[in-house]
This record gives structure tokens, sequence and C-alpha cells, in this order.
């Protein structure tokens, strides 16, 4: 296997994510892509001629070739788990799209097999590399509000999704709208507050059509141990379909953070007055950061974000908010169930 210091990618699955993952590979010089592989295989060979890389027949194939050091796999949620354990098998560093699992159980089987076989196992919670996530985190890692005692993330916008028959509409495939976009609101939320959620009540619409099988709008509460508190709402049912709404507030014992709608930085009201945090940037550096950060844990000189057991603990919370949402109770984590 190459030993260089440009780690040699390969992608299974070049849907719609991997164009920002294969365009951060081109942004950056610490990971190149090398091959791909896609059960379409006319799709894999056009991005492969486009990239300037191999296509590889099927997934076996990609992880023959030693110039494939790790890999980044970007297929429909239910195929995670396998195509995963196929990846590590293979003694391959794993950058994982979120969920990392369709279960809690699956999550820590593949974060087991990472760790006893030394690889780097990455989950693609991407919304971490953001410049206003990344602000905040800052902001309360120097103490500008004291302790976070409640969070509330709005991530709401109209349909995105190309058609009906679209995998992530079907629970049995994406695991269900907590499971597929949930996820990365939850994440935030425990990374801004510090600790791990305990209690999960969900609550959620059919917004779009009765016919829907997900919820397309869905609230998310999370209770921590600590009394803190959070509320994620993300909605992909909202009239006009471009509509698109990020609201991000963290309050703390001494202070708000917060980035409005159509803000272009976080703001900062502590006893000191009202500062702000910059962010700017195109969106396009979040999978480059992500993929850089990938990189650096793979080369020994960073650990992997975020840490594989928070990118578990998201898949428990997830599938215990599907869990809410299906019997109207509030779920424990960690309790017997
Ligand atoms: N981080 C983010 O912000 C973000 C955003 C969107 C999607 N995602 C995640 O990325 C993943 C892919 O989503 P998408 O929107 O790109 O889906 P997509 O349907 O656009 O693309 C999936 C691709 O995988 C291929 N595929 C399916 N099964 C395969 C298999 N077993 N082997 C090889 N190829 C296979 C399909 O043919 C398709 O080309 C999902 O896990 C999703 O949750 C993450």
């Amino acid at each position: 296997m190459s030993e260089s210091k440009t780690v040699g990618v390969g992608i299974v699955g070049v849907g719609g994510i991997a164009v920002s993952h294969m365009a951060a590979l081109r942004a950056t010089d610490v990971a190149r892509l090398v091959a791909v592989t896609d059960l379409d295989r006319a799709r894999a060979g056009e991005v492969a001629r486009q990239e300037g890389v191999i296509a590889a027949a099927d997934v076996a194939a990609l992880l023959a070739d030693p110039a494939v050091e790790a890999v980044i796999v970007c297929t429909p949620n239910l195929t995670h788990e396998q195509l995963g354990r196929q990846v590590l098998a293979a003694g391959r560093h794993l950058l994982m799209e979120k969920p990392l699992a369709m279960t809690g159980e699956g999550a820590r089987a593949l974060a087991r097999e990472a760790a006893s076989r030394g690889l780097q196992l990455a989950v693609g919670h991407s919304h971490r590399f953001s410049d206003q996530s990344l602000a905040i985190r800052e902001a309360i890692d120097a103490g500008a509000i004291g302790t976070p005692r409640f969070v509330r993330i709005a991530m709401n916008g109209g349909w995105i999704w190309p058609g009906w028959q679209h995998w992530v509409l079907d629970p049995a495939l994406s695991g269900g709208h907590s499971l597929h976009n949930g996820i990365h609101l939850v994440d935030l939320a425990g990374w801004w507050i510090g600790e791990e959620a305990t209690s999960v009540f969900s609550a959620g619409q059919h917004a779009t059509s009765e016919a829907l099988r997900i919820h397309d709008y869905l609230v998310i509460k999370l209770g921590f141990a600590s009394g803190a508190s959070a509320i994620c709402e993300v909605s992909r049912g909202e009239r006009p379909r471009s509509a698109s709404y990020l609201e991000l507030v963290v309050v703390g014992t001494d202070g708000v953070l917060a980035r409005e709608w159509d803000a272009e930085g976080v703001l900062a009201w502590t006893d000191d007055g009202l500062t702000a945090w910059g962010v700017d940037g195109p969106g396009g550096r979040v999978f480059r950061r992500e993929l850089e950060s990938f990189a650096a844990a793979i080369r020994g000189t960073g650990a992997v974000v975020p840490p594989v057991e928070a990118a578990v603990h998201a898949v428990d919370l997830a599938v215990a908010s599907e869990e809410s949402l299906a019997t109207g109770r509030t779920i424990r984590i960690g309790a017997a169930r």
C-alpha cells in the first residue's frame, strides 16, 4: 500500500454527496482520488473519466487496488454497515457518510472493528466543519458564555429529494428522517453542550403529503444528565421549496451565542456586550476540512472528528428519535428498553 504523504482515496457510490467529496479532493493536496465504484457502472465510468481515475468494477476490485489507502463510502444508509465491514476487513481507513450505521449495535461493531485493526474511522458529520459551527465551539471553548445550558437548532427548508421513489423516503433504506438529517442536529447539540444526551422525545409531521413514510418535518428534544436540554428542528417540507432557514442558539450561564437567519456571523451576547465571531467563505470548505481532518488522523497528526464514540452515540439518539415518533414516548438512552 502507498506510504506517500498524500492519502490515496477510493469512493464507493458516486451519487449526490460524492460530488462534494470529489470537489474537496481536488481542492487539497493531502489526499487524492484514485478510484471510484458504483452499482451504476455507467455513472462510475463517467465520473472516472471526468476525474481521470480508475472505475473499479465493484467494491472488491476497488479494495484490491494498492493505491487505495482510504475509502469514502457515499451509498444509501442501509448499505453502510456491510460496506464498512468490507472496507475495514481489507485494511483500509474509512470515512463513512452519516449515519455510521442504521442501528447502535451495527455502529458499535464497526467502531470495534476499526479499533481492533488500528484503522481510522471517521463519520461524515459535516456540519461540525461549517464556519458557524466551528465559531460556536470556539466561543464556548473561549469561555464566552460560561456553561452551555440550552441549545436550539433549526435547519428548515423545502423538499430536496429528486422524486417520490428516492431511497431516503423509504425508512427501510434511510432509517427515517431522524437517521438521515436529524442525526446532524443531535450531534451538533451534544458537541456544543459538551455531554451525551440521556433522553429523546420527538414529534413529526408528514408535511408535504400524508403518503410520506418519513417525517419531513421533525422536532427532536434532547435531555442531558446535567439538566441541560436541546431542541433540534429539521424540515424539508416547507414552501416555497427554495426556502432555506438556519438558526443556531446556544444559551450559557453567562451569555448567548446566536447565528440568526441569514446572518453573516455568530453573535455573542455577554456581560461585556456584543461580540461577533466572523464566518465567511464558501460552504465548499466544509468537505475540505472534513477530508483534511481525516487525512491528518491517518497520518497520525490529529484525531478523527467527531470521535467515533460521538458518531455511535448520534446513531443511538437518532434510533431513539424514530422510536419516540412511533410510540409517542420519551426514550431513555442507555436504559433497558
Ligand atoms: N454529510 C452530508 O451533509 C450528506 C448529505 C447528503 C447525503 N449524505 C449521505 O451520503 C450518502 C449517499 O447519499 P446521496 O444523497 O449521495 O445518495 P445518492 O442516491 O445520490 O447516491 C448513492 C450512490 O450510491 C450507489 N450505490 C448504492 N448502493 C451501492 C453499493 N452497494 N455499492 C456501490 N454503489 C452503490 C448508487 O448507485 C448511487 O450512485 C448517504 O449515506 C447519505 O446519508 C450526507
